[in-house]
């Protein structure tokens, strides 16, 4: 879900908002809406089902002059898809947004209930509103009386409040992303989700710690003011320069942020050993060339814990260091085996995976290191972890990850040389950035060659189901193949291990099937043994392998060779740009929605 908050002088604070909604539909959502305070010191809201443009068309001729305002875009977790479930949540006297659960929604719906408040929606976040209402109704300041409801509240959730009485506006927040950025120079302060809503609107940017209370007013001659829940002032948020550009949100010649993105992977793997080796990343990386544990346990979700997956090949193939990965959903649940000394990683693109953060303030509680190999600086995440690796992918906006992917597996991998003292040395260190840079150079190649990537999406991309075949460092890129697969093209896919195969879903193998076999050199002639079961029983063979191989081309239906030579323990991450690629003309051709693909969001801050 996004928040955006907006308190100053401006009288055009609903575009403003609106603007900032807007670069975060990337995130995935259901609903918009807004609330704000006109120009009769009336608060006003309009709320749509469906996209922001929904909510923007709504808008047209209605009188928008405001001076403070708050929207939101939904992805619903309690109540459906409907305009009224949509945020933000009002009555006569107070407009609220909220990112989260409220656990105890119930227990406080049937107290209010008792004292005869009326519930308008479905959510569980309108038991805040009529909380907060209720303590208004007796008397206690505005906010004392956030504090106490906030403070009611079980669960993890982000709240921002619009106080039509004198048009200020509060946030506060538990385990859920929100920040608040000042613009010193047009006294205007904003608050919201995700720093990328405010680039190139404020200055300052502040993350409030949880249970800090923030207040955008003229008081105290600050706009915006921190408070603790007794109310003293409080010094508990992290402050940095806003320093984000907003052209990262164009997509320039490209037609979809997915092939932007991809596209960018080049230059940004040259960029990495640059920032780790010789620039501003070097402390981080020499901090982590100390680490000595005996055991590493990586966790994360969706794409970044597939990278997890190639992470754990580089430690343990390299450092000889037992790995584990474990989804974080699983993890946070499974009372995990922790020792006192180890290192937990968790890895992560935005930073604010509500699942991931949990996983490690699991491990830091038990006294595990924790480490972060994380996109977005200052994020949830970022701050939590005694140490952080920063993969430096810039803003990624298609919700299918590309390029977060192959920069959290490079990270890795610098990860895995600055612990086995590679750091120390320049003849290492040499070859290794001469190992990224022939990897990007592959990858360049194969951007060239995208039109043959693409005929082979379309004549494959309807048929009935996909198998994403590889063994060893492949079974991780057959398993992120499948699943942007799944989630830009809608169709079914699954990535098996190769060997696997023969124990169950060989039985799904048709003439309709299509078997995605990825064939690096390692356990080349075992896959190549797998590939021949499946065309055994007519399934289509997509092979991805060495270029100039006789016996795999004459086994495919369909060939796309490469040049793996001198990429070594990197070739999995030029395979897998075949497969962005792949996926990416699939969902072209099926003319699915690219970027902001349906059910899906960018960053998951619910469990
Ligand atoms: C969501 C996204 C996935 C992503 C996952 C983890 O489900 O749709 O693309 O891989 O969250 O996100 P993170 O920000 O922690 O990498």
């Amino acid at each position: 879900c996004g928040i955006v908050g907006y308190f100053g002088p401006s009288q055009k604070s609903v575009e403003i908002v609106i603007e900032g909604l807007k670069r975060l539909e990337y995130r995935g959502y259901d609903s918009a809406g807004v609330s704000f305070i006109d120009q009769n010191n009336k608060m006003q809201f309009y709320k749509k089902a469906g996209k922001l443009d929904n909510l923007k068309a709504e808008l047209v001729g209605k009188d928008t002059i405001a001076r403070a305002c708050i929207g939101h875009t939904r992805w619903a977790t309690h109540g459906g898809v409907t305009d009224v479930n949509a945020h933000p949540h009002n009555n006569e006297v107070l407009s609220i947004i909220h990112n989260g659960i409220v656990e105890n929604a119930n227990e406080i719906k049937r107290e209010l209930a008792g004292h005869g408040v009326k519930f308008k929606s479905e959510t569980d976040s309108e038991s805040f509103l009529e909380l907060v209402t209720y303590y208004l109704k007796q008397d206690v300041p505005i906010k004392e009386a956030i504090a106490t409801s906030f403070k009611r509240v079980v669960g993890n959730s982000a709240f921002v409040i619009l106080y039509p009485k004198t048009g200020e506006i509060f946030a506060v927040k538990r385990g859920a992303p929100l920040v608040c950025g000042v613009n010193e120079v047009t006294s205007e302060a904003l608050v919201s989700s995700d720093p990328y809503a405010l680039a190139g609107m404020v200055h300052t940017l502040y993350f409030p710690e949880d249970e800090v209370l923030v207040h955008l007013s003229g008081e105290n001659k600050n706009i915006a003011n921190f408070y603790e829940l007794d109310l003293t002032k409080t010094t508990r948020y992290l402050s940095k320069k806003q320093d984000m550009s907003v052209e990262v949100s164009e997509k320039g010649e490209y037609e979809h942020f997915m092939l932007k993105e991809i596209h960018e992977q080049p230059g940004l793997i040259r960029n990495l050993t640059q920032y780790y080796f010789a620039g501003e990343g070097k402390e981080s990386l020499e901090k982590v060339a100390a680490y000595n544990p005996e055991r590493i346990y990586l966790s994360a979700c969706g794409t970044a814990a597939y990278a997890g997956l190639v992470i754990r090949d580089f430690l343990e193939g390299i450092n000889r260091i037992p790995s584990t990965v474990e989804l974080a959903s699983e993890f946070r649940y499974k009372n995990p085996i922790l020792k006192k000394g180890d290192v937990g990683i968790f890895v992560s693109q935005s930073g604010e995976t509500a699942d991931t953060l949990a996983a490690q303030s699991i491990c830091k509680k038990a006294g595990v290191k924790t480490m972060s190999i994380v996109n977005v600086d200052g994020s949830t995440l970022y701050r939590d972890c005694d140490d952080n690796l920063l993969i430096r992918a810039g803003v990624e906006i298609g919700v299918a990850s590309t390029k977060a992917f192959t920069q959290q597996a490079l990270t890795g991998r610098l990860m895995s040389a600055a612990m086995a003292g590679d750091l120390k040395d320049e003849g290492k260190k040499v070859k290794l950035t001469g190992k990224f840079a022939l990897l990007a150079e592959r990858i360049d190649k194969l951007l060239l060659k995208s039109d043959e990537i693409k005929s082979v999406a379309e004549s494959i991309y309807n048929k009935k189901g996909f198998f994403y075949t590889g063994r060893g460092a492949y079974f991780p890129i057959a398993l992120e193949g499948a699943l942007k697969l799944k989630e830009i093209a809608y169709v079914h896919a699954e990535g098996y291990a190769a060997g696997e195969l023969k124990h169950g879903p060989i039985a799904l193998i048709d003439e309709e099937m299509v078997n995605i076999a990825l064939v690096g050199p390692e356990l080349f002639e075992k896959t190549v043994s797998n590939v021949h079961e499946i065309k055994a029983r007519k399934g289509i063979i997509v092979g991805i392998g060495p270029r100039g191989n006789e016996e795999l081309m004459g086994l495919s239906d369909f060939y796309i060779p490469l040049d793996f030579d001198g990429l070594e323990e990197l070739s999995p991450l030029y395979v897998n740009v075949v497969n962005q690629l792949l996926a990416y003309y699939m969902a072209k051709f099926k003319g699915t929605d690219i970027d902001k693909p349906r059910n899906l969001a960018k960053s998951v801050t619910v469990e």
